[in-house]
């Protein structure tokens, strides 16, 4: 009886830790499927003309038609990597039609990385025109706009060139739109931008989105976890009292075994609650250093 009641114990503690770390996979794979594509790749599409049944429902956007399977309501932008809500509106993925590339600036203007912002220069190189490399490894002058879907937008406010030991790689556009060097892809959520090197020499550049700090709120889901953790350490500690003044059993080996079993719960499920409510950008080197006791209270029930 004692033995199955522990085993079941330990039972419902391994499903618990399994739904905490699926908690965050299910919902992740669950929204990328509801889009055709990533939220990048789309472009607003209010106003667009719909043509009616006999085209497939398609929609005529900027004299490129765009079938519905590309075409879905959003309800949220993204703006610096992080979703806003916004009205609901039409996207369509006009990157899955033609590759896009994607300007930090409009046409003679650069990015200046210092100011975070976009500068006027009289030299800066149009972007009308770039090298792209075709799949069979030609490299030619392109004019962009018939190839590619041209964008002048930045992904991100706040953007950093890629360096290597402080130099500038040459990236190069692919007739896909992937940009590559060597092996190396760059991120899709990139702008181009004209750098200046030395005193007049122009060099195309993609710059990434720098990593902002993220904000810690604490929202519904966060006070759930931290509530439900709660009461788990509240029925643990009666379980414990209980166990402490009724049981027969409470000097014998098992007695110290469930003793120690249930402190090293209770005191693991009451940090992991600290942790959930705290910011882990002010956890302080003391904290760092419970973590791995923390670790070691998983491990204790299972050594009995
Ligand atoms: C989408 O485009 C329409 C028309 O240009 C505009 O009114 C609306 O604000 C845009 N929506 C978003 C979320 O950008
Ligand atoms: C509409 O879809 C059907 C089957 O998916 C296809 O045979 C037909 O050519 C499409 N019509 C147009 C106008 O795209
Ligand atoms: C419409 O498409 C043309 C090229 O086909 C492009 O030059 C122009 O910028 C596009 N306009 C918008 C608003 O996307
Ligand atoms: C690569 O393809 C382009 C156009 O498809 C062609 O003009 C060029 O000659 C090709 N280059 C080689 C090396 O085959
Ligand atoms: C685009 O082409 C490059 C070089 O041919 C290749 O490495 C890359 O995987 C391609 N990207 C996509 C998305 O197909
Ligand atoms: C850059 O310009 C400065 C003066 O504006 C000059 O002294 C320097 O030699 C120039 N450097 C190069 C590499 O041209």
């Amino acid at each position: 009886m004692f033995v199955a009641t522990t085993q079941l114990r330990r039972f419902l503690l391994c499903v618990f830790l399994w739904l905490l770390t699926q908690r965050g996979t299910c919902g992740a794979y669950h929204e990328e499927g509801r889009y055709p594509c990533a939220f990048i790749d789309t472009v607003n599409i209010t106003g667009s003309y719909s043509m009616g049944s006999n085209m497939n429902g398609s929609y005529l956007h900027n004299w490129t038609v765009i079938p519905r399977e590309l075409v879905t309501p959003y309800d949220f932008v993204i703006e610096n990597g992080i979703r806003v809500p916004a009205v609901r509106h039409l996207r369509a993925c006009v990157c899955r039609l033609r590759p896009c590339v994607r300007f930090c600036c409009p046409a003679g203007q650069f990015y200046q990385l210092e100011t975070r912002r976009c500068v006027d220069h009289p030299e800066v190189p149009g972007h009308s025109h770039m090298t792209v490399q075709l799949q069979n490894g030609t490299q030619l002058h392109q004019e962009l706009g018939t190839w590619f879907s041209v964008h002048v937008e930045s992904p991100c406010d706040h953007m950093r060139a890629v360096t290597k030991d402080s130099e500038y790689l040459h990236w190069t556009l692919h007739e896909n739109g992937s940009i590559t060097h060597r092996e190396h892809h760059f991120t899709k959520h990139y702008c181009f931008t004209p750098l200046l090197f030395g005193n007049s020499s122009w060099s195309w550049q993609p710059l990434a989105c720098e990593p902002e700090k993220l904000h810690f709120v604490l929202g519904v889901r966060e006070w759930t976890y931290a509530i439900c953790l709660l009461i788990c350490i509240i029925s643990m500690f009666i379980v414990l009292m209980v166990h402490l003044t009724c049981s027969d059993m409470r000097n014998s080996f098992y007695g110290v075994a469930v003793k120690a079993y249930m402190i090293c719960v209770i005191f693991g499920y009451a940090l992991l609650a600290h942790l959930t409510l705290h910011d882990p950008a002010n956890l302080s080197s003391a904290a760092c250093r419970i973590i791995p006791s923390r670790c070691s209270s998983w491990f204790c029930p299972f050594t009995y």
